[in-house]
């Protein structure tokens, strides 16, 4: 897969690019990243790439031109178009799961007050990363780019991603590591028992239990099997 990002601020992308599993993820080939830098596709003499809004209004946008010509300089027949905007739609690990599917996507940052919309048509789709405004996309096309990264193959353990949070509609159960016993405050049991069933209906009652309590949401939208609601007329 490859990912390309379009941005007023390549400088920001270092550190993600060169750290842990990004960076691995890279070193192995199962991605590639690259920054394009939109300035570099302007016609401005004074090589600005933002004007005051039509209309009135506080702050700049980015014109239409260098980003239009920055994303044609790079996008061909395979290329999914993702601009990240806080109109969007907010990202989901399903999304994440159907963005990883493109071999190439393109990521457009918006910055200073956004893009003149007119880039509205030429992308594939608008994502927001939640319900706050960011001073520009590029954090939120590092949090797309690390969703996706991580559930392209051989970049961590398949079975990592089975019962991870949100891909069976609930949170991920609590997990422990050693010591056993720390100031006095143990590991539960059943997880040093070695008994596999009776760990898998600990881990389950606890996904239920804290999904209930954090994001009772993600129940209301959920099918249960028998034993996940018998579970829940306990809790
Ligand atoms: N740009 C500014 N705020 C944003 C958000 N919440 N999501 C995506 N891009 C943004």
């Amino acid at each position: 897969m490859r990912i390309t990002i379009l941005t007023l601020f390549p400088e920001m992308y270092d550190s993600f690019i060169n750290t842990s599993i990004i960076k691995r993820a890279i070193n192995k080939n199962r991605i590639e990243i690259e920054c394009i830098n939109i300035r570099d596709f302007t016609k401005d003499k004074h090589n600005h790439v933002d004007d005051t809004p039509y209309g009135g209004g506080a702050g700049m946008l980015m014109q239409i031109q260098p980003v239009l010509d920055c994303l044609n300089s790079c996008r061909n027949e395979n290329s999914y178009v993702i601009l990240t905007a806080p109109i969007g739609k907010i990202f989901k690990q399903k999304i994440a799961r159907e963005i990883s599917k493109h071999e190439h996507i393109i990521i457009i940052c918006g910055h200073y007050e956004g893009i003149d919309a007119r880039i509205n048509k030429y992308v594939d789709e608008i994502i927001s990363i939640g319900d706050y405004v960011l001073t520009g996309g590029e954090l939120a096309s590092m949090v797309i780019s690390d969703a996706i990264i991580r559930i392209t193959d051989g970049v961590i353990l398949e079975q990592s991603h089975e019962d991870e949070s949100f891909e069976n509609g609930l949170l991920e159960y609590p997990q422990y590591t050693k010591p056993y016993d720390y100031n006095g405050d143990v590991v539960p049991d059943v997880l040093l028992s070695g008994h596999h069933e009776n760990i898998r209906k600990f881990r389950l009652s606890e996904s239920l239990k804290i999904t209930k309590e954090n994001r009772p949401d993600l129940l209301e939208k959920r099918e249960f099997t028998k034993e996940e609601l018998d579970i829940l007329s306990n809790l």
